[in-house]
């Protein structure tokens, strides 16, 4: 059997189930057998951007093809230059795209073993959001790692710590002895707050009761600011965020880009950006625009392994989750339910077995 079912995501967000052929694996990828699909906020706001460039005439295709980024099953086939990784491994990935289908591609880099104890429904929470929260407080925010942890207080600000990127800095920085922690939620709050550190100045602070309030909590717990990571990135949390950092030095790390994002001049803006990981070349490399892609390579290698690490060693916990029902075939309700805003700390998930026109379930 040569072909599979994939989702197409149309610009309305119309799904539609297709046949398209299995893909084979490059030198350094793995051909997954995926068990469960996870959906991040990009796999609506992507195919909303294809549509606007269809509309300016600088697309041929309109389609958002397969956008699926987090997928966890079985090593299916595997890749010349692969190492790591065998026929029949239980692994979760993150990639570009591939992912809403039977078979999706895992680079090696950005695959990770799942142990055991740890479900395919756990694991598909985490590819995306896992990595773009390591990348913001180890890449772009100059934050100890898990195995090199915190030896002094560094207090660091996480609003939007509900949401599934925000919620992984969270667990991350406690595995890194990263406190005091304030932490910026608001409906969601309460499936970040077991991981906090009262102990250790901990706190968690509801983005609804106003500036005001938030500044003077903040300042209470940490007169001198010089990180906040933001995974919700608008005008007010700009607002706020900068009004708590120090004036020079400090660094304010959003996972959202964009000209909007107003930041004084002594604060330095940083954008973690996890699609630069597959990209062949690092524009910010010492070569220039053609320079290997191997620092962020080696980054992801170095965290896919630490999640495994984490897991087995019950460090870290998964993202809150959902299945919805019937597979791909609720594709669509999941990126309205997520463009809409009802998932307040959830990532919902999608079993591929159960996708009609799919046979059997694994
Ligand atoms: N740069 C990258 O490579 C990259 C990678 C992944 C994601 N992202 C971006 O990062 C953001 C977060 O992604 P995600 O997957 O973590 O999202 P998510 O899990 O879907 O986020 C849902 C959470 O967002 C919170 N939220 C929504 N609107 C809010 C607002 N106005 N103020 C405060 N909180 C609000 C809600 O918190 P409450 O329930 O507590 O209200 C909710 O729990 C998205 O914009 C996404 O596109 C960027």
């Amino acid at each position: 059997m040569s072909t599979m079912k994939e989702a197409i995501i149309h610009p309305n967000l119309q799904v539609t189930i297709e046949d398209a052929q299995i893909p084979t694996p490059k030198p350094d990828e793995v051909i997954i057998k995926i068990v469960f699909a996870g959906t991040n906020p990009i796999d609506w706001k992507g195919a909303d951007e294809v549509s606007a460039r269809a509309m300016h005439g600088d697309l041929e295709n309109p389609l958002h093809k397969n956008a699926g980024k987090d997928m966890a099953g079985y090593v299916h086939s595997i890749g010349s230059k692969v190492f790591d990784f065998k026929l029949g491994d239980r692994v979760v990935a993150v990639n570009h795209s591939s992912g809403f289908a039977e078979y999706g591609v895992g680079p090696a880099h950005t695959t990770a073993h799942i142990p055991d104890g740890i479900s395919f429904e756990e694991a598909a929470t985490t590819g995306l959001a896992y990595i773009t929260a390591a990348l913001a407080l180890y890449r772009h925010l100059p934050l100890p790692e898990p195995w090199n942890p915190a030896k002094e207080a560094t207090p660091l600000v996480i609003y939007g710590a509900s949401s599934a990127v925000g919620a992984f800095a969270v667990k991350l920085a406690v595995l890194s002895n990263i406190h005091p922690i304030i932490a910026i939620a608001g409906g969601g709050g309460d499936i970040i707050a077991p991981v906090l550190r009262a102990d250790k100045g901990d706190i968690l602070l509801d983005y609804r009761s106003g500036k005001e309030a938030l500044v003077k909590s903040i300042r209470r717990v940490a007169p001198h600011v010089k990180y906040v990571f933001d995974s919700i990135s608008n005008e007010e949390t700009v607002e706020l965020l900068t009004s708590v950092l120090e004036p020079n030095g400090s660094i304010y790390a959003s996972s959202l880009g964009g000209s909007q994002l107003k930041i004084p001049a002594g604060i330095q803006l940083e954008i973690p950006f996890a699609p630069g990981l597959w990209e062949p070349y690092d524009p910010a490399g010492p070569e220039g625009p053609k320079s290997p892609n191997i620092a962020p390579r080696a980054f992801s290698h170095a965290f896919f392994g630490y999640l495994s690490f984490a897991w087995s060693e019950g460090l870290i916990k998964v993202h809150p989750h959902k299945v919805l029902p019937n597979g791909l075939a609720s594709l669509e309700e999941g990126i309205k339910g997520l463009r809409d805003g009802k998932n307040h700390g959830l990532k919902y998930l999608y079993e591929i077995a159960a996708t009609p026109g799919v046979a059997g379930r694994s």
